[in-house]
């Protein structure tokens, strides 16, 4: 099968994005990484891409007059390229509704908490995990999931869970969640490349 061409969104370190990289190399992943685009003009993710001689790209957001013309030239940008999955890997804006539109059922993300639990407008990164210390739950993990209008509310592809210890800390909790992060978005991108993954209305079917 020809290899999926992909898109990733990023607004960070990109650990999840190195996975993606790595099991692509090493043949795990039916895939090719066509372009890499970042919001932020810093995030290492673009480094992580340019010592792959993988195409990297930042867009200003302050550029562009509104977050829709922002979203026209990501979704410009991935076209001119055939891109046909979006990754968000830690890709900090919101999607125009013509971006979720255009790529419709081809955008995955990966989310640091079991949702429907710590998701939604405001928890992302470190935020979604301080949060799970104060509530005091015992259970939290990560979840990959097909992106729809709403923030973290599309249907669910994976989900692993991660045992938080009293003795844990905001640090210790996101190493052991990135970990679990990394495992199942490759496993969601390997199942996606495969075409082994059928959307069912909320329900996601590994075939
Ligand atoms: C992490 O907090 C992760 O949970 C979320 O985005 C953040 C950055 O991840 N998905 P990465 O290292 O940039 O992939």
């Amino acid at each position: 099968m020809e290899p999926v061409k992909i898109g990733v969104l990023i607004s960070g370190g990109g650990t999840n994005l190195q996975a993606i990289i790595d099991n692509i190399n090493n043949g795990n992943i039916n895939g090719k990484i066509e372009l890499i685009i970042s919001n932020k003009e810093d995030a290492y993710g673009l480094v992580r891409g340019q010592k792959e001689n993988i195409e990297t790209l930042y867009l200003d957001r302050k550029q562009y007059n509104s977050e829709e013309e922002y979203n026209l030239e990501l979704i410009k940008s991935f076209k001119a390229r055939k891109v046909e999955l979006i990754i968000l890997a830690g890709y900090l804006r919101v999607l125009s509704k013509d971006f979720i539109e255009e790529f419709s059922g081809r955008i995955i993300n990966i989310h640091p908490s079991l949702i429907p639990s710590f998701c939604g407008k405001g928890y992302y990164g470190e935020r979604v995990h301080k949060a799970v210390l104060d509530y005091g739950v015992k259970i939290t993990g990560a979840t990959v999931h097909f992106v729809d209008e709403g923030t973290d509310t599309g249907p669910i592809i994976l989900q692993e869970p991660v045992r938080v210890e009293d003795s844990d800390t905001l640090d210790t909790l996101k190493e052991k969640v990135l970990n679990v992060e990394h495992k199942i978005l490759v496993q969601a991108v390997k199942l996606y490349c495969e075409n082994r993954l059928a959307i069912r209305g909320r329900k996601v079917i590994i075939k």
